[in-house]
């Protein structure tokens, strides 16, 4: 009755913006992202008859605040009828604004249930329960280039190509660690309702999605680079034409994507992309990733750097 599983935030190249059913938390688009290797969550999760409760703490702080989403989740896993939990998560990496902290939670949260509940899903099960909580952590159920389609009355996900067939690096520029002003479930609604760009942001989603699947799969980092920051920055003006404007940059983010330009200018395979949050992810080639590092790290006003490589998809772990 107790289980621990492991999992890695991924970012998205193309962005999952919006919901089609909000009570399924459904994307309204399809989504690419990259699985990442060195920033992980560790969770443990223990069924138990003597507790009167569900309880959770993260990084060894106790979290009430999430718990009635991670208590649905479990619901959603091993049923309405199971026994509480006790669950318990760890992560290596600051849980900031926008560094996908909820892909790799309900990622790992999920696979663990399941092994302690022994209720055996497959992993595409898990990850359309993973993506019933947070839309993006159905991705992190997979490694290296991962495709989320929108498939009938659910999502179906799809691994384009391994961390080893195309092992990419990603440099994190933190330039901000407080907690983001609006939630990303709060924000995609607002830009549904209110802002003028969001129709087409949805129509042309399906030509940004063909193009990353073909860069990718002829591993052209130009291409992919090119449609990459075009839908990010395309995410962005949806969210900034909405009512009220929800502007997530700050001026270390501009002053990172200068950097980036720089780089790039230098002749760098370098691009950046942005989610919900301030911090800029610039992927690289890894053995321009110390350079890329060491550039992000002298911008005025970034807090902290973090560097990782592309890894596989959540896994059961010993538990100990
Ligand atoms: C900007 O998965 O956090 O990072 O489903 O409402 O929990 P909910 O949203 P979430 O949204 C992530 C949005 C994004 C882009 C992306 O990861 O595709």
């Amino acid at each position: 009755m107790r289980a621990t599983a492991k999992a890695q935030p991924n970012i998205a190249l193309v962005k999952y913006w919006g919901k089609r059913d909000s009570e399924r938390n459904l994307p309204a688009v399809g989504s690419i992202s990259i699985t990442l290797a060195d920033l992980h969550t560790t969770m443990t999760v223990e069924f138990d008859d003597s507790l009167s409760g569900d309880t959770l703490v993260v990084n060894d702080d106790k979290n009430d605040a999430m718990l009635p989403r991670v208590s649905r989740c479990l619901d959603s896993v091993a049923g309405a009828g199971r026994s509480f939990a006790s669950v318990t998560s760890d992560s290596n990496f600051p849980i900031a604004a926008g560094l996908a902290s909820s892909a790799s939670a309900f990622a790992a949260l999920v696979l663990a249930a399941d092994a302690a509940a022994g209720t055996g899903y497959s992993r595409d099960r898990l990850a359309s329960l993973a993506g019933q909580a947070s839309g993006s952590a159905a991705r992190s159920l997979f490694g290296g280039f991962v495709e989320l389609e929108n498939a009938g009355d659910d999502i179906r996900l799809h691994e384009l190509c391994t961390a080893r067939d195309w092992p990419l690096a990603v440099v994190v520029a933190i330039t901000a660690s407080a907690p983001k002003p609006v939630s990303s479930t709060v924000a995609m609604e607002t830009s549904r309702e209110t802002s003028p760009f969001y129709d087409r942001w949805i129509e042309q989603q399906e030509a940004d999605l063909a193009e990353a699947r073909a860069a990718i799969a002829e591993r052209s980092f130009e291409r992919l680079a090119a449609v990459a920051e075009h839908n990010c920055l395309k995410m962005h003006s949806v969210m900034w034409g909405s009512r009220p404007p929800m502007v997530f940059w700050n001026s270390t983010t501009l002053a990172c994507m200068e950097a980036v330009r720089g780089l790039q200018a230098a002749g760098r395979a370098v691009f950046f992309t942005i989610d919900a949050g301030p911090q800029l992810k610039a992927v690289c080639q890894p053995a321009d990733a110390e350079h890329v590092r060491e550039t992000l790290a002298r911008v005025g006003g970034v807090e902290q750097v973090v560097v990782s490589g592309l890894g596989d998809g959540a896994r059961v772990v010993a538990d100990d």
